[in-house]
């Protein structure tokens, strides 16, 4: 098997004096689509910070075979000071290694990156737009642009369905399927049993991690891992939960 993009081994990780993560294990192979799913305060968070370099482990080991720029991060929360005067287009060029300058000059290349990520997450008609003009959904959607615009290797996304509408959800969804033909992608999210038809394999984060290189999960294994439980209201056979979601 090809060498992972990041291979985590028997990492912990704290916060102070707080252990938040224990004896993780995980290797991010290329062109997977991990589901990272977990309870609040689980660690989720904490994981994808570690892997895009903001956080270092307490103990064990992380090794990259990607740059640091091979990696899109789309942070959870609001990232942005909406009152910032900067229109959309200008936040989704700062994704691109030179960054704002490229509001200034840019080369063609270049803009067409940018009106590629616009288009695919349809903003094209608010690329002029300033960010403090936008709804929660159209912010995501212009995070979602930035993250994508320089083609990273791996893209690692905090909960990008927070915000957004049912419909972008799944134009989201679909949008993220498309593009893991070109990219390995990590998706955290709250809502296992919408995206399981989208992701290729599951992890379970609740302290420690749990891998599953499927993207189906058992009740029984999600009550031993202490996973959120909201697909069990969704489902309604028990061992194929993840199969009721196929509903386009
Ligand atoms: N900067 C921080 N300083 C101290 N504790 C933190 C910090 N960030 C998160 N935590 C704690 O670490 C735990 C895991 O948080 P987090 O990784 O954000 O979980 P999740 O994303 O799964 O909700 C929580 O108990 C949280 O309060
Ligand atoms: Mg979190």
């Amino acid at each position: 098997m090809n060498k992972p993009l990041i291979e985590i081994r028997s990492m912990d990780v704290a916060y102070k004096k707080q252990k938040v993560l224990r004896n993780v294990s995980i290797s991010v192979f290329e062109k997977d689509f991990i589901g990272i799913i977990g309870p609040n305060g689980g660690g989720k968070t904490t994981l994808i910070k570690v892997i895009v370099g903001l956080l270092k482990p307490t103990s064990g080991a992380i090794e990259w075979t990607i740059e640091r720029s091979d990696i899109g991060y789309l942070p959870q929360g609001r990232q942005l000071d909406d009152k910032f005067p900067i229109s959309v287009k200008e936040v989704v060029a700062s994704g691109l290694e030179r960054g704002l300058r490229m509001g200034i000059r840019s080369s063609i290349q270049e803009r067409k990156k940018i009106d590629e990520a616009l288009e695919r997450t349809g903003l094209t008609s608010l690329r002029s737009r300033p960010i403090g003009e936008l709804s929660g959904g159209e912010l995501q959607r212009t995070m979602l642009a930035r993250a994508t615009v320089s083609s990273p290797r791996l893209l690692v996304l905090d909960e990008p369905d927070t915000h957004v509408d049912n419909q972008f959800e799944m134009e989201l969804y679909s949008l993220l399927k498309d593009l893991n033909a070109q990219m390995t992608i990590l998706l955290v999210s709250h809502d296992i049993g919408t995206i399981s038809p989208y992701i290729k394999t599951i992890a379970c984060v609740n302290r420690n991690l749990h891998y599953h290189s499927s993207n189906e999960i058992t009740n029984e294994q999600l009550k031993i891992y202490n996973c959120p439980i909201e697909i069990i209201t969704h489902g309604t056979v028990p061992h194929r939960v993840m199969k009721e979601h196929k509903q386009f």
